[in-house]
């Protein structure tokens, strides 16, 4: 079996890590390894038989076990940070993308691609982490290059843009192809078709740890992203990665709103939320509290309430310039609170509205922008995320 510590990518050098470290992480290694085959026997037995009710049941069970050994050794796999916590800021797309080619051109030019760049838009900010981003796209890029390894025809062209409340990164490639039975699982952890290619083979870059597209896949997701794949064995492979724009603010082309913000009174951080008037409804007292303290050192007016039905009411009686708002409310969802704000207020006099949420994944992306929503923030979020995240959507 591979030893994970080949992906240098995604992993610290053998010589960063101690000794126990390292077995840890080739024991865990080892353990994804056996879940993704218990996962993949499970999957078989559903495909292939008719069970009774009672027996299918019992397989669930066992599936949704071996899902959280698979979890369990993935956090192993990445103790330090499992998941990595993106750091996100305010980044112009196409520059980053811009960077990230500039790395690897040199090489792509040595094995001779072409490469093709356009970018469709004039440049748009996101709030993302660019490590993350570049390491996705940077995975993508070598993937391309290794899949055109042995085709005559050599290009990689990237393509960024817009299109429904998403900015886009499009790389694609003239290489070999993906086989439509491997389309569904390349996302996979470990799923790999080049373990058993030389160096040579895999174009100069020993690959195979298949741990690549899983990783771009998280980081995006993390994102509020997602990204997919169409390809065309023995044509060419594109991936396109969307993110969203309500996450965001629009860059103005170059034209800074900071400017009508009032002036930093005591520290010398960024984020100005002097006289801004923010509301925070989260029936976790804690973090309620922990917000608003927060908050108020920048400056800002804060109230803060437990119900939904309180937060409606708050909000009928004063003017806010931003509401934080936990999804999961114990008197009702947050979809139906934002909802109700949308029909109680006319759009001029709607707050800017953040929500706070237990994992990207737990909440309807696209429902939640159709709602107004400018950005979610995830939980457990650090206080520099949170500044961030309000003074973009204060600015946008
Ligand atoms: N651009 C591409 N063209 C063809 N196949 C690809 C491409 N990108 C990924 N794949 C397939 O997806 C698999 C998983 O990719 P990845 O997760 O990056 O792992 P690895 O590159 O280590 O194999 C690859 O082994 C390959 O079969
Ligand atoms: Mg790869």
């Amino acid at each position: 079996m591979k030893n994970i510590l080949d992906d240098q990518a995604s992993y610290p050098a053998p010589g960063q890590l101690s000794a126990m470290e390292q077995r840890a992480r080739e024991v865990a290694h080892e353990l994804n390894n056996l879940a993704a085959i218990l996962s993949g026997h499970i999957e078989f037995i559903f495909f292939e038989r008719k069970l009774s009710l009672e027996l299918e049941k019992e397989l669930k069970t066992i599936r949704s076990l071996s899902q959280n050994l698979a979890s369990l050794a993935r956090q192993l796999l990445h103790p330090d940070n499992s998941p990595p916590k993106a750091k996100k800021v305010l980044t112009e797309l196409s520059p980053l993308v811009q960077e990230s080619l500039q790395i690897v051109s040199p090489q792509l030019k040595r094995v001779g691609i072409k490469l093709w760049v356009i970018h469709h838009q004039p440049t748009v900010s996101l709030l993302l982490d660019p490590d993350q981003i570049s390491q996705v796209l940077l995975n993508l890029y070598l993937n391309a290059q290794q899949a055109m390894a042995k085709t005559a025809r050599k290009v990689l062209s990237i393509e960024t843009g817009q299109e429904a409340g998403f900015a886009l990164v499009k790389v694609s490639d003239t290489g070999c192809g993906i086989p439509i039975e491997n389309q569904a699982r390349i996302f996979s952890p470990f799923f790999t078709t080049k373990a058993q290619q030389s160096a040579e083979a895999a174009g100069g870059i020993l690959g195979g740890s298949g741990l690549g597209l899983a990783m771009a896949k998280r980081i995006i997701e993390d994102h509020g992203g997602s990204i997919k794949v169409s390809s065309q064995p023995g044509e060419g492979t594109t991936f396109t990665i969307f993110l969203p724009l309500n996450a965001v603010s629009a860059h103005d082309n170059g034209c800074c709103p900071e400017d009508d913000l009032p002036p930093l009174s005591t520290s010398t951080k960024t984020f100005r939320l002097q006289g801004r008037r923010i509301l925070i409804i989260d029936d976790e007292p804690s973090i309620r509290q922990i917000i608003k303290k927060a908050l108020k050192l920048q400056g800002a007016e804060v109230d803060a309430v437990g119900a939904g039905s309180d937060g409606l009411r708050m909000i009928r009686k004063k003017n806010y310039d931003l509401i934080l708002l936990d999804l999961k409310l114990q008197d009702m969802p947050g979809e139906g609170l934002l909802e109700m704000i949308n029909s109680t207020l006319p759009e001029s006099a709607r707050p800017r509205k953040i929500v706070m949420s237990g994992a990207a994944a737990d909440s309807n992306q696209g429902l939640l922008s159709s709602l107004g929503v400018s950005a979610i923030l995830c939980k457990p979020f650090e206080l520099e995320e949170l500044y961030t995240t309000i003074s973009a959507t204060l600015r946008a």
